[in-house]
């Protein structure tokens, strides 16, 4: 007890330091804006990613971004260029670039329709899959549900490939549902998503 007033006198030193210090593992929104350079060479200078497989994240939702990036982290989730980039990220690095990312604007890729028979298909197999009860009746998500609507067609056929293989680890239950589901299946639902 006897020490208590000498701790308390010492808090706003500390106070003041800890404001005017920043540590390394604290990243600002320069520092962000900095670090997201990184990402556009392959996800885009404006959104649009610079390869059919690479996946869009801008406007992609914060939870779930931060949730891939610490999937890709700890090697829940493999991939071997996305397994290197976060290998080095603090959780602040990965909260930030999630939100830096989540706060662009989803870029239209005007991608083509699905033709009748695809979307047929595919609405069938997503009445059994249930996927709207997560993804919502549009396919845009929320939180730590991914936006699948308007994503890039190759990026969604792959991913749902890679979880029906379950080379893609980090949700076993999307696993599960794609694993009820005929490859054609996959190749019309990712058609229908990406042209909604
Ligand atoms: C050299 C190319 C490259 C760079 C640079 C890169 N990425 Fe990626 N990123 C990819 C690829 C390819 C995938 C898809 C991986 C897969 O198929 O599983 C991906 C996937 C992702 C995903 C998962 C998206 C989803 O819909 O599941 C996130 C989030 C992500 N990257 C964030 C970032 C961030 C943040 C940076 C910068 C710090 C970055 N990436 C830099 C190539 C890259
Ligand atoms: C119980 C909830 C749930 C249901 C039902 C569900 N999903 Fe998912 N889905 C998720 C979650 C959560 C993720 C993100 C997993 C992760 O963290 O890697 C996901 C991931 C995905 C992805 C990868 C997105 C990306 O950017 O990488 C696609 C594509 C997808 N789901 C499509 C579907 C389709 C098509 C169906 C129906 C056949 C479906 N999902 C049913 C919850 C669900």
């Amino acid at each position: 007890m006897s020490h208590l007033p000498l701790r308390a006198a010492a808090l706003p030193l500390l106070a003041l330091l800890a404001q005017s210090t920043p540590s390394p593992a604290s990243a600002g929104a320069e520092d962000i804006e900095e670090k997201a350079q990184v990402c556009a060479s392959c996800h885009g200078e404006a959104g649009t990613p610079v390869d059919k497989s690479y996946p869009l994240i801008w406007g992609q939702h914060q939870g779930y971004l931060y949730l891939q990036l610490r999937d890709f982290k700890l090697g829940q989730r493999k991939n071997e260029i996305m397994n290197g980039i976060a290998q080095d990220m603090s959780r602040e690095d990965m909260m930030g670039l999630a939100e830096y990312f989540s706060k662009k604007t989803w870029v239209n890729l005007n991608q083509p329709r699905a033709s009748p028979e695809e979307a047929k298909r595919a609405e069938t197999a997503i009445t059994a899959g249930q996927c709207s009860s997560c993804h919502g009746a549009e396919g845009l998500g929320d939180s730590t549900n991914p936006r699948i609507a308007g994503q890039r067609r190759e990026y969604i056929l792959k991913t749902l490939q890679d979880f029906r293989a379950r080379t893609r680890t980090n949700n076993p239950w999307m696993s599960d549902i794609t694993n009820t589901l005929a490859p054609e299946d996959l190749e019309a639902l990712a058609s229908y998503m990406a042209g909604r």
